[in-house]
């Protein structure tokens, strides 16, 4: 199949796009190389055989449509990411992400192009899932100043005070963004919806977790956090971790993330496949080992061969303190499950490049 990667130029878009090649389909990448992520000036990569490269933004119609021609699914990557600087990024998000969406799916109608995989977001549900022995499932609500300050980290239950256990979520977690970031990851989600029902296209969002890897921009307020550390370790310093370095998360490598969206595309267009028209589905994409941010830092400090890593105590209000999901939904139903384990990720992500810091740092 012929498959548009939108931000095919990105981080996890280039993985995207290679592992769409190696299946033997072709890519059309659509990227406008945003300086926010490639720095001023940044040349179009070298098209590798069986990818045709498009320089453009998928909130130019004519671009999208030009991108679109002979193409039987969408992989839409193209987005602003982390946490920005401030609240005044929020229209360049809106736009970007939401706006973006909005012309890329009227271009797809246009086109007859009705099946979409998106690059959704862990970051639609806000909170980790926590149960209290005697309570069951609750919802704690942001921690508070005081206790962070003591070092007590853990949010207690809301009902009677005792101490949680951190869960999974699943994705019928209640969804609550809580940043600009978040609010537009979640509204393509709503687009992608609303096209499908509309034009009785298929519309999947994979909400990934922590993604890592060779190719992982560097130093940016929007990377993740195992690039701070890498990055930290690449200047020969140690990885400086957060409050007691116990909040768990779920890292996920690059490439199979890449492969979750080569599963989803041919689900989506396998002749028979149980999609029905007008559907939308949403599913975890995660490697379903949590770890530790504390574990995360000492095993790239090791693999690297860099300082350990200090532990500062220090927090940052608006952090979560434990995230990480269930992904059986997409073992179950789309027979995909992450591959590389976390310290075979981590070895070759401590020794792997990372790409240039953008400058808008
Ligand atoms: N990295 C993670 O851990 C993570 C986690 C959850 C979700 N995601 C999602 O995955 C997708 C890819 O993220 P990434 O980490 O590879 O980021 P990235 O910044 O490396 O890649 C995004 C790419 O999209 C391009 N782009 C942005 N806006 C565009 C526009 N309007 N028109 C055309 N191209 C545009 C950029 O130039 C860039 O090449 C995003 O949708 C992001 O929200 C990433
Ligand atoms: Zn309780």
């Amino acid at each position: 199949m012929r498959v548009l990667v939108t931000g095919g130029a990105g981080f996890i878009g280039s993985h995207v796009v290679e592992a769409l090649t190696d299946a033997g389909h072709e890519a059309v990448v659509l990227d406008a190389l945003l300086p926010s992520a490639h720095g001023e000036g940044a040349a179009s990569p070298a098209a590798a055989p069986g990818v045709r490269w498009l320089r453009g933004d998928v909130r130019d119609q004519d671009a999208v449509a030009e991108a679109l021609h002979g193409v039987d699914a969408v992989c839409h990557q193209a987005a602003m990411v982390g946490l920005g600087k401030d609240f005044s990024d929020a229209p360049e998000y809106v736009s970007c992400n939401d706006l973006g969406t909005a012309v890329l799916l009227t271009a797809m109608e246009r086109a007859g192009v009705r099946a979409l995989v998106l690059a959704g977001s862990m970051v639609v549900y806000g909170e980790g899932r926590y149960a209290c022995p005697q309570h069951g499932v609750v919802r704690p609500g942001p921690r508070a100043v005081p206790d962070l300050r003591a070092g007590r980290f853990d949010p207690p239950c809301p009902d009677c005070g005792a101490a949680l256990r951190p869960g999974l979520v699943g994705e019928d977690a209640p969804l609550d963004p809580r940043n600009t970031y978040a609010t537009t990851k979640l509204a393509q989600e709503h687009l992608a919806a609303a096209w499908a029902r509309a034009v009785g296209g298929a519309a999947v969002s994979l909400r990934y977790h922590n993604v890592y890897g060779p190719g992982m921009p560097c130093d940016t307020p929007y990377a993740g956090v195992a690039s701070f550390f890498r990055s930290a370790l690449a200047r020969g310093m140690a990885p400086t971790v957060y409050e007691d370095g116990a909040q768990r998360r779920d890292f996920v490598h690059v490439r199979d993330i890449a492969a979750a969206n080569v599963t989803a595309l041919e689900a989506l267009r396998m002749p028979g496949a149980d999609r029905a028209p007008g559907s939308f589905a949403a599913y975890n994409t995660g490697s379903g080992d949590p770890h530790t941010i504390g574990e995360t830092a000492s095993a790239l400090a090791e693999f690297h061969g860099g300082p350990d890593p200090v532990v500062t105590g220090e927090f940052r209000l608006g952090d979560v303190r434990h995230i990480t999901a269930s992904s059986e939904r997409a073992a179950r139903e789309l027979g995909w499950r992450a591959q590389i384990g976390f310290a075979e990720g981590m070895k070759e992500f401590a020794a792997s490049d990372m790409r240039a810091p953008s400058g808008r740092a």
